[in-house]
């Protein structure tokens, strides 16, 4: 089958699909009035969409024939209120998709994306025989790590369909404070390109209505934190399935308790610490805790470019904007010090990975900022942009979380979040 292919974005193939891409594949596949997979029909209706779109030429958008640019009229085609008020069975998609592990080490794991989740699936992946020339499962990025042969390598269990493993198994999960777990999905995904596309535009459609301009009906690559907080406690019921995704539902939703009865919740504050526990509990294997890289500050960093550069496409933003919003995210993430400022100058505006990575690299030995102060200005990052988001929603936020708070003990009415508000 070939590859169905948006923006630029490879959405869906049949060897590296991940359950994200899936998930929006049979999304689109539901738009467009397909039940079935049949990919006949889609060529038809894509042909009839195109036929539709070249009646209907408005601003200047470029009429395509490959078949990369059908897709991308679909996309476009489709009209964004269908996109953004999708329901989506949400209990199927956990049932199918989100709790993997491994059958000879005899372990599950409930997957909380957003809590270590690239770092548990790089285990996996290396536990259940990924090549082997990698000497630690720190060695594959994340981005392979996601989308090269996923499906080989990264195995779902299914109640029902492996009930016995599932029942058998210890079961993992990792948990995270949801105001910084939301903060991070925001960077990520919405600051940093990611659901620009899908999410981001659905969010510029419904918050901004007729005040959104073009390009960010198009791009939705300026997304604002407060936006996407409106986003996720938006209460209208038909579209909240829609609303909901894997990066930010609850984790007792993603992972409900009474059903995965998790033997071991590892909290992501604590993971570094405690995850050598669980890696001694299962027996697996000694290299497993080798990173490849002494420096985990570096080690992150280039990660996220490698990623950032590998799913960016420059059509929405320029590259020099781009390494702007890398910038600030290292910023948020504590890698760079706040006072840094860009340095614009030294890419003479040629931004590539490249270098960007040496930028950083040669730069980042005046930087060494002790631990406290890193993580100091990390809250404060994040702080700034639960100021900007209005106190009845943070209400509403509470609200959504309030089971993660209560099951996994985090504060629910953090002092420095609600502070500006309290008694005003
Ligand atoms: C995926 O697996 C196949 C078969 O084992 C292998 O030949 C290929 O190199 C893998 N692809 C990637 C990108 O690792
Ligand atoms: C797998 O782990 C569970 C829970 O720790 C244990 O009860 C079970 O005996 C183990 N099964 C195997 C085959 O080792
Ligand atoms: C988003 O981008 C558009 C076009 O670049 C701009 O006109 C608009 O002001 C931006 N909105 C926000 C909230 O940044
Ligand atoms: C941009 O930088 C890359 C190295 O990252 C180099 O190969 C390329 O020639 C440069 N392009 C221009 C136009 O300077």
């Amino acid at each position: 089958m070939n590859n169905l292919v948006i923006d630029g974005k490879i959405l869906f193939s049949r060897e590296e699909s991940s359950a994200e891409e899936t998930e929006l594949f049979r999304y689109i596949m539901k738009v467009i009035y397909i039940r079935k997979q049949s990919y006949i029909l889609l060529i038809g209706v894509g042909f009839v969409l195109a036929v539709l779109f070249l009646l209907n030429i408005r601003n200047g958008e470029r009429v395509a024939n490959s078949r990369k640019n059908n897709a991308e009229i679909i996309n476009r085609r489709v009209p964004l209120h269908n996109l953004c008020n999708t329901a989506l069975d949400l209990r199927e998609k956990v049932d199918r998709y989100e709790i993997s592990g491994s059958g000879k080490y005899n372990f599950s794991y409930c997957m909380v994306y957003k809590a270590a989740t690239t770092t548990w699936l790089r285990i996996i992946r290396f536990l259940n025989g990924e090549d082997l020339s990698l000497k630690s499962p720190f060695d594959s990025s994340k981005y392979r790590t996601h989308y090269y042969n996923a499906s080989k390598f990264i195995p779902y269990f299914k109640y029902n369909q492996n009930q016995d493993f599932l029942d058998n198994s210890l079961r993992v999960m990792t948990v995270r404070d949801p105001y910084t777990r939301l903060w991070s999905a925001y960077i990520d995904k919405f600051l940093l390109p990611d659901f620009w596309h899908t999410r981001g535009r659905c969010i510029v459609n419904l918050l901004r209505k007729r005040k959104a301009d073009q390009t960010s009906l198009r791009c939705g690559h300026n997304v604002t934190f407060k936006e996407f907080v409106e986003y996720v406690v938006s209460p209208n019921e038909e579209s909240k399935r829609w609303h909901q995704d894997k990066h930010w539902i609850p984790a007792t939703e993603m992972c409900r308790l009474d059903q995965f009865k998790p033997h071991i919740i590892l909290k992501q504050e604590n993971l570094r610490k405690d995850i050598f526990k669980i890696f001694k509990k299962l027996n697996l294997p000694a290299s497993i805790d080798k990173t490849s890289s002494e420096d985990l500050t570096d080690y992150e960093m280039m990660d996220q470019l490698d990623y950032v550069f590998k799913v960016s496409n420059f059509d929405c933003v320029s590259p020099a904007t781009l390494g702007e919003r890398i910038w600030k995210a290292f910023q948020y993430n504590s890698y760079i010090p706040l006072e840094i400022m860009y340095p614009k100058d030294e890419f003479h505006n040629n931004l590539t990975m490249e270098n960007m990575r040496s930028v950083l690299r040669s730069r980042r030995e005046s930087w060494l900022v002790k631990s406290e102060v890193k993580k100091l200005q990390k809250r404060e990052a994040m702080i700034s942009a639960y100021k900007t988001v209005p106190l009845k929603t943070l209400y509403e936020l509470r609200n959504y979380y309030k089971d993660d708070f209560k099951a996994f003990g985090y504060e629910s009415k953090p002092s420095d979040i609600f502070e500006p508000f309290i008694g005003s």
